[in-house]
């Protein structure tokens, strides 16, 4: 199959020299030139960021670039990453706070998300404006959004500068949920918590003026990974694990199971691509073959 390169870094230095952006936003699309940001960025879900100014004026603002992140034990907890522009009220309210509470947010509020991402004066709230209903916070200042299905509360812990964006590094501290949609996703065979409120995948930012479009989520269609590969008692388990699982579920014999465990042993001593490429050959082969046998 035929395919298309691009030079992302050359494309976006000529668009910056024809186009004026507005404080930061540098549209990158068929209309400025022969690359889209959706080839890079695809379909994401959208969330309400409120924060707090110095002086205790709330703020709120639709924020798409991001996503939350689980880190693993010891010390496991969930993580927020966020990029926000240097020139949004949410970027100097985060730096000065550190703190912020994430809403993700439904399609019956998409009306109130456009209100929100509107270029209010700053210290004007945009919950107020926008009729939105706050609740309060267990341990962060700012409030969440009661019409949310559920609101995330975070603390700062790193940030980073790039491209006159700051990359947030959050961790969430606390969470509160609808309790309609925590007791569907109790009672539901599949458990997708948050997609249950119907949430809005932004799609794109096109047409004159430009506005966001977005798309909701085909809640009847489930495509599970087969249950007649992989380690049969963990998700992901170890490399031996899953070998263990291969030979009960008859896809290896216990002489090929010996076979690929040696392999991986010479392989594991060896990592060398050139000194010990017979191995490296032989062993994926054999773990091709395994996997793709019907
Ligand atoms: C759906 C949607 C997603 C957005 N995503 C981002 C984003 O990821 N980062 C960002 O800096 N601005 C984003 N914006 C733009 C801000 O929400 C918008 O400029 C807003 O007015 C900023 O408000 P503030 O200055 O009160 O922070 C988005 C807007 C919309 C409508």
């Amino acid at each position: 199959m035929e395919r298309k390169y691009f030079d992302v870094e050359e494309i976006i230095s000529q668009v910056e020299q024809k186009t004026r952006s507005q404080g930061g936003d540098l549209l990158i699309d068929y209309d400025s030139c022969d690359f889209s940001h959706r080839l890079v960025q695809p379909p994401i879900v959208c969330y309400l960021v409120t924060t707090k100014d110095e002086r205790g004026n709330l703020n709120c603002a639709p924020i798409s670039m991001g996503s939350a992140v689980w880190g693993g034990a010891p010390d496991a907890a969930w993580y927020f990453v966020m990029g926000v522009l240097g020139s949004r009220q949410t970027e100097k309210n985060l730096r000065a706070s550190g703190e912020c509470v994430i809403s993700y947010y439904p399609y019956s509020l998409l009306k109130e998300s456009h209100i929100a991402g509107l270029p209010l004066p700053p210290g004007i709230s945009e919950l107020e404006v926008a009729r939105l209903t706050p609740v309060p916070s267990s341990k962060v200042s700012p409030c969440g959004i009661a019409e949310c299905p559920n609101n995330m509360e975070c603390r700062v812990i790193h940030r980073y500068e790039a491209s006159g964006t700051t990359i947030f590094i959050l961790k969430i501290v606390a969470v509160n949920v609808s309790q309609e949609i925590y007791e569907q996703d109790r009672a539901h065979p599949y458990q997708p918590g948050m997609v249950l409120a119907d949430l809005m995948y932004e799609v794109s930012l096109n047409g004159k003026p430009e506005r966001i479009n977005y798309m909701r989520m085909d809640l009847k269609q489930v495509y599970r990974t087969g249950d007649e590969l992989g380690d049969d008692s963990a998700w992901t388990g170890s490399f031996c694990s899953w070998m263990e699982s291969e030979e009960r579920r008859g896809r290896i014999s216990a002489k090929e199971h010996e076979d690929i465990l040696r392999l991986y042993e010479r392989w594991m001593e060896n990592p060398d691509p050139v000194g010990n490429e017979g191995t490296k050959a032989a062993l994926s082969a054999r773990l091709t073959e395994l996997v793709w046998k019907e």
